[in-house]
């Protein structure tokens, strides 16, 4: 026995070291039929880690201040300008946190998408699904948060913009939108209590959910392109026939994908880091001014699809409650998914083609969604926006019923590769 083997006795001893290994990496049985789609979970993971280990380094710079300076400019807007300029390697970090934001929305829509189209949110997997959806909402907060801090043109407006809606809320709202700010405008209390929030309090909860999520997936085990559940057919030691090891066949499959990423993430970030204004909005580069309204406010593409839904439902009795509702009802959607899908097959593979027009028109709708809410509110637009937001809810409401209809096709037995 070498020392090696003797120091991992000794600690084995004291902490499931091996045990954990084995029970979640070596020993742990995945499908074997996993395709592109099962990139994105490591994926985030991976974006997880850029963004807390970049975000350290740029807390160390940066200053959550809303005063202004001697030059007449906020200090917060000017410490970033800072870590732009006079930081070493300051530019670098600060454009991988803000390409990170935006990769982090692509990667978890391709996540979701992945389970929406394979079933993934099906029984026994709800719990995981569920802890997904909140670390959805918590990306949301975390991202909105994170955008006020630069304290430029955009972030003032478009926290004032959204924190107003709360307003609507009947009763309370006036209070609660108070509360949220801390001040009667978006001011320095806003941007300290931001600040809290998105440095210390929502990355320890999307952490521990992140925790969740994968302890609940290493209890079911993943779901799979077929469908098909590989712990109903085992060898003679117990083994899943249709797994292979997580380690090394998916440790190595992923590593593939984390290189495609960071070098289409590389090129974002090197070439093209405010990419035409979607990622980094040229307003934020003018110091917020409160005694200035932009001409046109629109939030970051990944809010836009319920930015569009918002501002489609028309507005009742002067109060605008009834589109704030409906766009809070169009995120938290998401938790029915897998009790109004009644169909008797999870993978998009062996569904009929009323369940494939429906998800293809849902995609159409959030990607069409979306685009509008970048663009300014015309009368033209806003009518095509409530035509896509029917068919956004029409794919969820319409669902127990055209699941139950469809023709499907026979799930196989076991995975087809
Ligand atoms: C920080 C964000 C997230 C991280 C780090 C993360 C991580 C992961 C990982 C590593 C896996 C296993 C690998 C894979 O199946 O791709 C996974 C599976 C899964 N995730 Fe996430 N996830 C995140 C967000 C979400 C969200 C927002 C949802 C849904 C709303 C979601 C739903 C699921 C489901 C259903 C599975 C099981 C998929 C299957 O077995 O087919 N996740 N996640």
């Amino acid at each position: 026995m070498n020392a090696m083997q003797k120091l991992l006795g000794w600690v084995d001893e004291r902490f499931p070291l091996t045990a954990t290994w084995k029970a979640h990496l070596s020993e742990y049985y995945a499908p074997k039929n996993f395709n592109f789609w099962y990139f994105f979970g490591s994926l985030a993971l991976l974006v997880l880690v850029l963004q807390i280990v970049t975000g350290i380094f740029l807390v160390m710079h940066y200053k959550p201040d809303g005063s202004l300076n001697a030059a007449g400019v906020p200090v917060a807007f000017a410490s970033v300008e800072y870590i732009m300029r006079d930081v070493d390697w300051g530019w670098l970090i600060r454009y991988l946190h803000s390409t990170g934001a935006s990769a982090f929305f692509v990667v978890v829509y391709l996540h979701m998408f992945r389970g929406m189209i394979y079933g993934s949110y099906r029984k026994p997997r709800e719990l995981i699904w569920i802890f997904g959806v909140i670390i959805y909402l918590a990306l949301m907060a975390e991202a909105f948060m994170g955008y006020l801090l630069p304290w430029g043109q955009m972030s003032y407006w478009g926290a004032q913009v959204i924190i107003n809606l709360f307003a609507a809320v009947p009763f309370i709202g006036e209070d609660l939108s108070l509360w949220i700010r801390g001040d009667y405008v978006v001011g320095d209390a806003t941007l300290n209590r931001f600040f809290s929030f998105h440095v210390i309090a929502v990355p320890l909860v999307l952490l521990a959910l992140v925790a969740a999520h994968l302890v609940a997936l290493h209890e079911v085990g993943s779901n799979n392109p077929d469908g098909v559940e590989i712990k109903k057919k085992k060898d003679e030691n117990g083994k899943p026939l249709d797994g292979i090891p997580f380690h090394p066949y998916y440790t190595v499959k992923d590593i593939l994908g984390v290189v495609v990423f960071l070098i289409v993430f590389s090129a974002i970030v090197f070439f093209a880091p405010e990419m035409g204004g979607y990622f980094l909005e040229a307003n934020n580069f003018i110091p917020a001014d409160p005694l200035k309204t932009p001409e046109h406010i629109a939030p970051v593409w990944y809010f836009t699809p319920y930015y569009a839904i918002l501002r489609a439902v028309p507005p009742l009795l002067g109060s605008q409650f009834p589109g704030v509702l409906l766009m809070g009802v169009a995120v938290l959607i998401f938790f029915a998914l897998p009790w109004l899908d009644r169909s008797p097959v999870k993978s998009i593979r062996y569904r009929g083609p009323i369940y494939k027009w429906f998800l293809a028109a849902f995609v159409i709708s959030f990607i069409g969604l979306g685009w509008l809410g970048i663009l300014p509110a015309t009368p033209l637009y806003t009518w095509i926006a409530r035509g896509l937001s029917v068919v956004y809810f029409a794919f969820f409401l319409l669902m127990p019923w055209y699941t139950k209809i469809d023709k499907t096709k026979p799930e196989p037995e076991r995975v087809t590769g």
